[in-house]
């Protein structure tokens, strides 16, 4: 067999480009598999004991491949320019200022990253979209690598990436379905074919999908919308529950059980968080006034008022029922990562809560098993970018912030506080002793629980005044 070694390089070493990478290099042993970043600190972590994000699972297939056929590099140049394959992975964060500022995707990053490629290549690329990005944009891409192509030649393939955190490598592993977008020419099949091949070390082919272009790039915004819509649905209905006497874990159970619902995604919460439901959705939102649809845009930005107004909703519960005030008071808050198994804390809906409790003069006492006070501290010190009317808000008083001690335990956390928030639904809050924590605890003890994972009969039996979302009191 004389086909030489396929070379992939990944520009972008983040929760994404990490991750896939790692999975690609264990399925694949023939593929040589580099991961660049211009970050040298994220580079030296990927490269020690120390990986810069916790995912059950990741530092197993890390340490299998790490140096046999999975590398990460600063040297951008050097793997790009040697690669067959480019996967761009970088961020695409929300535009703060300028043109479509709040909404609109940021693709800075992208633009130089595909300025790299085409600055340093010598062979023909098949570049790969895996960041989120507004439909439309291989068409940007295309024209840069073109413009720029001294005789080369560029296929461009879209291939969003599905996963969630927490649970990536699972769903690395074994995902719902591979979706490859491509040029509808024999070169563009060409491209989804090599692509294809890939993937289909491990994924059985039926669940490789190809598109055109832009219907790849749309589904991962579409899937994204789908997702966060369901939750605000639900969300929207524990509203109207905690107001009838229904519950919402009846009621999503009820309607889960109709297959054409379905009963994934039907938790309701303090709201949604994480870097990507609200980026995106803002992002389809943008594209569709760009497009003159505003009916369109306006459904979609329901979705975010809704998740806005459930986490004021929590807020408000908080003081409305510890007499009206929190101000002087300890509260603790268990969890602070944007959903459980994670340490990532962008857009934790955790910010907004504790803000609006330090906004009444709150004391916080925060726990949470995988984010660091540094990290806590910077989140909440950090000004909120208004998605609807974009100006920059007040900082937060240095004064406020003081009032945020962060602690690594549980009890230490809950110690002498008058309410426990929950934010973040970690296995270890379902076990934690309540009585212990009650014991210590100024009265009355208030639990709001903002995932609906303790067992409010248990905590009422033991003397808390508990709040679930959704639920009778
Ligand atoms: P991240 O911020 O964790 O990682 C991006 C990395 O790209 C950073 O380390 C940054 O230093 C690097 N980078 C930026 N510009 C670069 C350049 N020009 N050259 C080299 N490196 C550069 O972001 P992420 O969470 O991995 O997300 C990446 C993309 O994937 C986003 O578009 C996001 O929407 C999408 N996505 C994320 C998830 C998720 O769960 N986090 C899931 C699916 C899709
Ligand atoms: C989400 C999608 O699930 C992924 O498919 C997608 O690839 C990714 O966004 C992305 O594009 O970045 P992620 O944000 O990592 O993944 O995590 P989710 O499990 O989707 O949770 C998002 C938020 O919704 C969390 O705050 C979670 O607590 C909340 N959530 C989720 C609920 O409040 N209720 C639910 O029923 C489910």
């Amino acid at each position: 067999n004389t086909t030489k070694m396929v070379k992939i390089c990944c520009i972008g070493a983040g929760y994404v480009g990490g991750p896939t990478m790692a999975v690609i290099a264990l399925k694949c042993p023939s593929i040589e598999v580099a991961v660049v970043d211009i970050s040298i600190s994220r580079i030296t972590a990927w490269n020690s004991d120390q990986l810069p994000i916790y995912e059950p699972g990741l530092e197993e297939v890390v340490k299998q491949c790490r140096g046999r056929n999975l590398f990460f590099s600063t040297n951008v140049e050097k793997h790009i320019s040697e690669a067959d394959i480019i996967f761009v992975s970088v961020n695409t964060p929300t535009k703060t200022r300028g043109l479509g500022a709040g909404k609109a995707a940021d693709l800075t990053y992208w633009e130089s990253a595909a300025r790299m490629i085409a600055d340093v290549s010598k062979s023909n690329k098949i570049v790969v979209e895996k960041s989120t990005v507004p439909v439309k944009t291989a068409e940007a891409i295309e024209k840069i690598l073109s413009h720029n192509s001294k005789g080369i030649s560029y296929q461009i393939l879209s291939n969003p990436e599905f996963l969630a955190e927490g649970t990536a490598i699972q769903d690395l592993l074994n995902p719902d379905r591979v979706l490859i977008g491509g040029r509808e020419t024999p070169g563009g099949q060409k491209a989804i074919k090599a692509l294809k091949d890939v993937y289909a070390h491990w994924v059985p082919e039926d669940r490789i999908i190809s598109t055109n272009l832009w219907s790849a790039e749309l589904s991962k915004l579409a899937a994204n919308a789908f997702l966060a819509q369901r939750i605000s649905s639900v969300n929207a209905m524990s509203a109207l529950c905690e107001a009838t006497g229904a519950d919402v874990s009846e009621v999503s159970h009820a309607i889960g059980k109709d297959s054409r619902i379905g009963p994934k995604f039907l938790n309701a919460s303090v709201g949604f968080g994480g870097s990507c439901f609200q980026k995106d959705i803002l992002n389809l939102i943008y594209i569709c006034e760009c497009n003159g649809l505003p009916e369109v845009a306006n459904y979609w930005k329901q979705v975010i008022k809704v998740n806005d107004y459930q986490k004021n909703r929590f807020v408000n519960r908080v003081v409305a029922s510890m007499f009206n005030t929190v101000s002087g008071k300890k509260i603790a808050i268990l969890g602070f990562a944007f959903k459980k198994d994670t340490g990532d804390t962008r857009e934790t809906p955790a910010i907004d809560v504790c803000k609006g409790l330090l906004g009444d003069k709150a004391s916080l006492s925060i726990y949470d098993p995988q984010v660091t006070g540094d990290q806590i501290q910077r989140e909440i010190s950090m000004n909120k970018f208004d998605w609807d009317h974009p100006v920059h808000l007040q900082p937060m008083s240095p004064t406020s912030v003081k009032q945020v001690n962060v602690v690594w335990d549980p009890y230490e956390a809950t110690r002498d506080a008058h309410g426990i928030c929950i934010l973040t639904e970690w296995d270890e809050f379902k076990t934690l002793d309540y009585q212990r924590i009650f014991n210590n605890m100024q009265k009355p003890a208030f639990v709001f629980d903002g995932r609906n994972i303790v067992n409010i009969e248990k905590l009422r039996e033991i003397g808390f005044i508990v709040y679930s979302i959704g639920k009778p009191l």
